[in-house]
């Protein structure tokens, strides 16, 4: 029997896992839900979300991440401790682990990234930063003299950052992710339709129809929520150029986080970028538009990598077939995935 080693990624959304040698095993929702009147815990992921559906307001949905970094500890603990006995079934050996963690953040945090994986039953727990995973998850090598640029935007946080010789030369963390799309939809709503709806109608809206440049063929969807004068239920329309509309702010704000690590990287760097391209990766990079409006606003190709939502998942596996944490590249092993543990 050997020590499994483990790349998690704890995404603010969802929690993904790669086994060294396997590939991915699990994507789950970043979701724990508690008994409100005695605090236990009550189930994690898909099981959470669906006790939630049925539960009559007797729980309380608690996401330990927020914008990349652990929030809450204890729920992260338990949540991680939950995904690793699923995916290690009743193996008695504790396994090491891989987490990302966003570049720049807080030695408290850090510590707190450490100890919750240790404490969720780890022998060992190392960090990568989140961009180089990214980076390493759509076939980017990281490691040569020349400058690569990963945007990941995934649901609470967005990384674009500028990689050189393994390490991240500049980056801007922003709000500018999947979460922030859906809360500009929410007030647009609320403004221009006088209608309240819910986060997760929003994501759906977002997903189906939304955009942020014009669709070749507009789109529209009826969408159901509570008249903000009535207080009744009504339903109304949305197409995509409304949704457009509504995600013009948050785009703007994604242009500028990618503005401003052109900004801090030299020159050199910057040319070579202008040559390559930007690297789209992250669930929020599959949002209709982006890639062609970073293109047009920067003057820099902007590609959204094969498997853009597991990249960093898959960079933490790429890490782990080498043997080390330290950046590199694997392209040969970076597709190899599992659809169950
Ligand atoms: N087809 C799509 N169109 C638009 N947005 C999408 C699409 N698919 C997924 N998303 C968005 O991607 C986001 C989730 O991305 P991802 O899984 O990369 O986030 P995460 O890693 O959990 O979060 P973070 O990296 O911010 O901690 C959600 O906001 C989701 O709505
Ligand atoms: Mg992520």
């Amino acid at each position: 029997m050997f020590v499994k080693e483990i790349g998690v990624d704890l995404g603010s959304s969802s929690v993904s896992m790669y086994v060294r040698g396997r590939g991915i095993v699990l994507r789950e929702p970043s979701l724990a839900v508690v008994d409100r009147a005695s605090g236990e815990l009550k189930a994690v992921g898909s099981d959470a979300e669906a006790l939630l559906s049925r539960s009559a307001g007797s729980l309380a949905a608690i996401r330990p991440v927020r914008c990349g970094v652990i929030t809450n500890a204890g729920m992260a603990e338990r949540m991680i401790r939950a995904y690793l006995k699923k995916v290690l079934g009743g193996s008695p050996l504790k396994p090491d682990l891989l987490l990302c963690i966003p570049a720049g953040i807080s030695e408290v945090s850090e510590r707190t990234a450490k100890d919750t994986g240790m404490q969720a039953g780890a022998r060992r727990v190392r960090l990568m930063q989140t961009p180089a995973a990214a980076a390493l998850g759509a076939g980017l090598d990281i490691r040569r003299a020349a400058g690569s640029m990963v945007v990941d935007i995934g649901h609470g946080v967005c990384h674009a950052a500028v990689l050189a010789l393994g390490s991240v030369v500049a980056f801007t963390t922003s709000l500018a992710a999947g979460e922030h799309f859906d809360a500009a939809l929410m007030r647009w709503l609320r403004r221009k339709k006088n209608l309240l709806i819910g986060e997760r109608s929003a994501e759906e809206i977002k997903r189906a129809i939304g955009c942020v440049l014009p669709r070749e063929e507009p789109l529209s969807l009826p969408v159901r929520g509570r008249d903000l004068s009535s207080g009744f239920p009504r339903t109304c329309e949305i197409t995509s150029v409304e949704t457009q509309e509504a995600f013009l702010g948050t785009a703007e704000e994604l242009i500028e986080a990618i503005r401003l690590v052109l900004e801090q990287t030299p020159p050199e760097l910057v040319s070579d970028i202008t040559r390559d391209g930007i690297r789209l990766t992250g669930g929020g990079s599959l949002l209709y538009g982006i890639d062609r409006l970073i293109t047009e606003k920067t003057g820099i190709c902007a590609y959204v990598a094969e498997d853009a939502a597991d990249c960093t998942v898959l960079g933490l596996g790429a890490a782990l077939e080498k043997g080390s944490a330290s950046p590199g590249s694997a392209p040969h092993l970076l597709r190899r995935k599992l659809s169950k543990a």
